[in-house]
């Protein structure tokens, strides 16, 4: 069904048009100052441009063709020719109705199943996964829960850091130390890649036997192959262990050691079709295009030494991915800072004839996770946290806050630590997201895991509230009604419930879940607002009572759609 904003587009739109300007200008939206109106529409200052009229007098116009219709309760022209917009309580009160509902909320299926890739998560085996990690998860799953709403097949691939270099300085060490073959689990693992990555660093000779191996691998040497898979698969099970805490999901477990085989054949095929020059003994690339601002090296395929680069894998992934899932989209949710990385790898796929012009690759990058120093978050000790010990942390807190805000306190253990558990997780997934992605952050513990401001478990908190208040109100025999009836204090809350399409819409254009972040803060307090200026369970009319608790499950129900997106789980009670 179509929003709010769009009806009105369409409404004021066909006055422009009626006054032979664009219908385009009609565009109307949410007002910047909800305290003038609730909409507006700035089409006559473009008009006027165009027109070479003065802009009052074409808001004038517009203004008088929309006099005949009903849905306004007010149509004003402001400043230099902004024209104000309200809504009567019965079109508002209609239109809820109808979102209310619909089994979407009001949200349209823009995607008939096409297929999107998201490629996030990215962890390196053997190497702890660090905050980059954390944020490219919790993102990248995010943005699959929303494409997939939007109505995209979502295909999420954790494309796993499994075939450079580090794997062959383990597999030297452990041939160094005699145990190359026998099963090592993840403890081990885990000291044996600093060790190697220090002895490789220190020692000449030991970093050539790592490279050796890491060729000897590549080729397939039995040996290393199969000590490899082994320490593959612990790796991988240790992985999913921790993005099942998490609440982080992925359809595919690739990594770049699956597009080895790719690689021969995709460079062949660009050497053939003259994209692949040799530059210094090396194989490349060249991805300049003509209005370049910054220097764009090329694209490295195949290092002096026959070796492939972190492009290549990419590179062949693409092909791997345009075979097997045949995407109209590709999404990267990647460190920012690898943003002239992905801009060479795409310009190599468009222009090598990889990727149809036609097909979207976009690198949806973020930001840096900050410790209180401003300085990339690392534990006390210094070095990189550790996936498991964040989430025990934040569990722990969430177990701390809980016992201060007295929730939770009168229920069994399996459910308390259920509670904390997704209390834990609310609150470093929505410190994660409500952040503009792009942008740094630093993570506070203390202040994410808090039951006040705009964080996850005070989302959490006004959801269970609302859950309760409608289990209270059905004990009481009250039912939601169908219909809405407004009075001065639920007519903002019902307006904002109007705006989630919008909303949603604008998180899907540009990757950028923190707006549904926003959104869901703006819902929780709004609805306090409301929950303290009305009587619910206590309205002696009932049509208005029924309207009311109508509001509070049309909030419930949003949040918890919303939260749904994010990734975040709600309990029951608390
Ligand atoms: N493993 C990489 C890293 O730790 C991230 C992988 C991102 N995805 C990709 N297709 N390059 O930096």
């Amino acid at each position: 069904m179509a929003s709010i904003a769009e009806k009105l587009t369409d409404i004021t739109g066909a006055a422009f048009a009626a006054l032979d300007l664009p219908v385009e200008l009609g565009q109307v939206r949410v007002s910047d100052r909800p305290d003038l109106a609730q909409f507006q529409c700035n089409g006559a200052m473009a008009a006027s441009k165009m027109a070479k009229k003065n802009p009052r007098e074409i808001a004038q116009a517009v203004v008088e063709a929309l006099q005949s219709h009903k849905e306004f309760s007010k149509i004003e022209i402001a400043g230099p020719g902004f024209i104000n917009l309200n809504i009567t309580d019965d079109y508002l009160a209609s239109h809820l109705a109808q979102s209310a509902g619909d089994e979407r909320l009001g949200v349209e299926k823009i995607a008939k199943q096409e297929t999107i890739v998201l490629d996030y998560g990215g962890p390196n085996i053997a190497k702890p996964m660090h905050v980059g990690h954390l944020r490219s998860s919790i993102i990248g799953d995010s943005l699959r829960r929303i494409c997939d709403f939007a109505g995209y097949s979502a295909i999420g691939d954790v494309h796993m850091g499994d075939w450079g270099r580090p794997m062959g300085m383990i597999l030297s060490v452990l041939e160094a130390r005699g145990t190359l073959g026998e099963p090592v689990t993840m403890d081990q693992l885990e000291e044996i890649y600093p060790a190697a990555a220090k002895a490789c660093k220190e020692d000449e000779a030991q970093m050539e036997k790592a490279r050796e191996a890491t060729v000897k691998l590549q080729d397939g040497d039995e040996t290393y192959k199969a000590a490899w898979k082994q320490f593959i698969d612990v790796s991988v099970k240790g992985m999913k262990k921790n993005f099942d805490a998490l609440g982080v999901h992925f359809d595919l477990w690739k990594g770049e050691a699956d597009v080895h085989e790719l690689i021969a054949p995709m460079v062949n095929k660009l050497k053939t079709n003259g994209f692949a020059v040799e530059s210094e003994g090396a194989l490349v690339i060249s991805v300049e295009q003509e209005g370049d601002k910054k220097e764009m090296p090329p694209l490295i395929l195949l290092k002096s030494d026959g070796g492939v680069m972190y492009g290549t894998t990419d590179l062949a992934t693409i092909v791997e991915r345009m075979e097997e899932n045949n995407p109209v989209k590709i999404i990267y949710v990647v460190d920012q800072r690898q943003s002239l990385h992905f801009e060479q790898v795409f310009r190599a796929a468009y222009k090598g004839g990889i990727v149809p012009e036609n097909i979207e690759l976009t690198h949806a990058g973020f930001g840096t996770m900050n410790g209180p120093d401003g300085k990339p978050f690392k534990t006390r000790a210094g070095g990189v946290m550790r996936l498991e010990d964040l989430i025990s942390m934040g569990i722990e807190k969430a177990q701390a806050r809980l016992a201060e805000a007295d929730l939770a306190r009168d229920m069994d253990k399996g459910e308390r630590a259920d509670i904390a558990q997704k209390v834990a997780i609310a609150a470093i997934k929505f410190a994660d997201l409500q952040n503009n992605r792009i942008a740094d952050y630093v993570f506070d513990i203390d202040r994410m895991t808090s039951f006040e401001g705009k964080t996850g478990p005070y989302l959490l908190y006004q959801a269970v509230r609302i859950k309760s208040l409608l289990r209270k109100a059905e004990g009481q025999g009250f039912k939601p009604g169908k219909e809405f009836l407004l009075r001065d204090s639920d007519r903002s809350l019902a307006l904002l419930l109007t705006e989630l399409p919008n909303v949603f819409e604008g998180a899907l254009k540009n990757y950028t879940p923190h707006l549904l972040c926003e959104y869901a803060y703006r819902l929780a307090q709004e609805f306090s607002s409301f929950y303290a200026a009305c009587h619910i369970l206590s309205e002696e009319d009932e049509a208005l009572r029924s309207s009311r608790l109508a509001l509070c499950e049309l909030t419930q129900s949003q949040i918890v759609l919303v939260l749904g997106l994010l990734g975040i789980k709600i309990p029951e009670r608390m």
